[in-house]
């Protein structure tokens, strides 16, 4: 295999003979390629690190200072193989993909490894239009390895909890997730600044609740009222000229066809907000609250019974990162549906209905109008 430079023909030596493709070492952990080493592929490495039975074999990322900063990770003697052509994986011997390039790219980057025996793990949203959230169910169709959609919230260790206590309020009714947090960060070459690359902020940002949402309800969303708009973010920016167009603070009503209705309440300039999430599941006998990072369950019942619980962390993280140990639990059971072949636990239709929810809303917001989901 010739896919390095001369200079880093030793770096091939060494690493080709560690990961066994000279035929010097069997190794049996879960091998991944990773495609984009941007702040979300970096946190996966991070993440890869902390679990003993999987090797990041290479990583692929045009932008030199990604992959610089990813380069700082890993020791120097036991360096992936650096791509800047993700292309490239094709060559290897690799049981997983992770796929953490920019919103629009993700449908270009599956169709390109449609043909490979690589597992992928899509980070969300899993596209930013229909059309190519369809596209790539049809490719998972026609392909047997899986495609999983990379919605990590429900494995939080509190919203756990907090989804495996609503069948004790009786029938669900009403759900409501609020999240309070600061402004987007940046991002390599500002796709986050547009809708036309991120999908916009209830498809890029809210896909994980309208996911979540639906994990509580257990029903399909049919349709959505909402109010929203860029009151107070990026607008003294500009980018070759333009000003980014996405979304801040937004009021989200969804129906459900069992006649559920749920409520996200989304605000991007709220960072001194004491929990960045609260999770509300209201039913026929009583309620139940998540507050996160507070790591706090009450379960509150109509007759007068009341607890509340400070959830630990799961003891099986080793690494609690940017999500509250989510991604780390998230990989082990992706590796978990490697190596026993199953099911994703988070598959493509998944993933497609928490896009649908977010263009709806995007599209209520701005024609003024309720908007139906599309049957899925
Ligand atoms: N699951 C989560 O909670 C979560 C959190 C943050 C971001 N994300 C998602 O992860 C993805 C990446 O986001 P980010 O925050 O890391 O953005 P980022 O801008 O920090 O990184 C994206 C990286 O992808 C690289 N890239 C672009 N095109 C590429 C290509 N064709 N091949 C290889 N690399 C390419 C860029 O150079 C950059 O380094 C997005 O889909 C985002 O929505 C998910």
């Amino acid at each position: 295999m010739n896919l390095l430079s001369k200079r880093n023909l030793f770096v091939d030596l060494i690493v080709q003979s560690r990961f066994g493709i000279l035929g010097a070492k069997k190794n049996l952990s879960t091998k991944f390629g990773l495609i984009g080493a941007g702040m979300m592929g970096r946190e996966h490495i991070r993440n890869l690190q902390a679990i003993k039975k999987a090797e990041i074999v290479a990583i692929a990322d045009p932008d030199d200072g990604s992959l610089k900063s990813a380069k700082k990770l890993f020791s120097e003697d036991m360096p992936p193989y650096y791509l800047t052509d993700y292309r490239q994986l094709r060559e290897f011997d690799l049981d997983a993909v992770i796929i953490a390039t920019p919103n629009f790219t993700h449908i270009e980057v599956v169709k390109e490894l449609a043909s490979t025996p690589f597992h992928l793990l899509v980070e969300k949203p899993m596209c930013t239009n229909l059309r190519d959230c369809k596209e790539m169910i049809a490719i998972d169709k026609g392909r047997d390895p899986m495609i999983w959609i990379a919605l990590e919230y429900r494995f939080m260790s509190t919203t756990s909890h907090f989804l495996s206590k609503i069948p004790e309020i009786g029938d669900l009714k009403m759900v409501f997730i609020r999240e309070h947090r600061g402004p987007f960060l940046e991002k390599v070459n500002n796709w986050n600044r547009f809708n036309k690359y991120s999908g916009g902020t209830l498809v890029e940002k809210c896909c994980h609740f309208f996911d979540l949402m639906t994990l509580m309800v257990q029903a399909t969303p049919v349709r959505v009222h909402a109010s929203g708009g860029q009151n107070v973010n990026h607008l003294d920016e500009k980018y070759d000229g333009g000003v980014p167009d996405i979304l801040d603070n937004a009021f989200v009503i969804v129906e459900f066809d069992n006649g559920v209705r749920g409520c996200l309440d989304l605000c991007m300039f709220a960072e001194g907000s004491r929990n960045e999430q609260e999770l509300v599941a209201t039913g026929q006998l009583g309620k139940i609250e998540a507050f996160i990072p507070e790591d706090l369950v009450k379960i509150s019942f109509r007759d007068g019974n009341n607890s509340a619980l400070k959830i630990p962390p799961n003891p099986r993280i080793k690494y609690m990162g940017l999500h509250h140990g989510a991604s780390y639990m998230e990989l082990l059971a992706f590796i978990k549906a490697v190596l026993n072949g199953s099911d994703p636990i988070v598959d493509c239709i998944q993933g497609l209905r928490s896009v649908a929810v977010g263009i709806a809303a995007q599209e209520a917001i701005a024609s003024g109008k309720s908007t139906r989901i599309p049957v899925i």
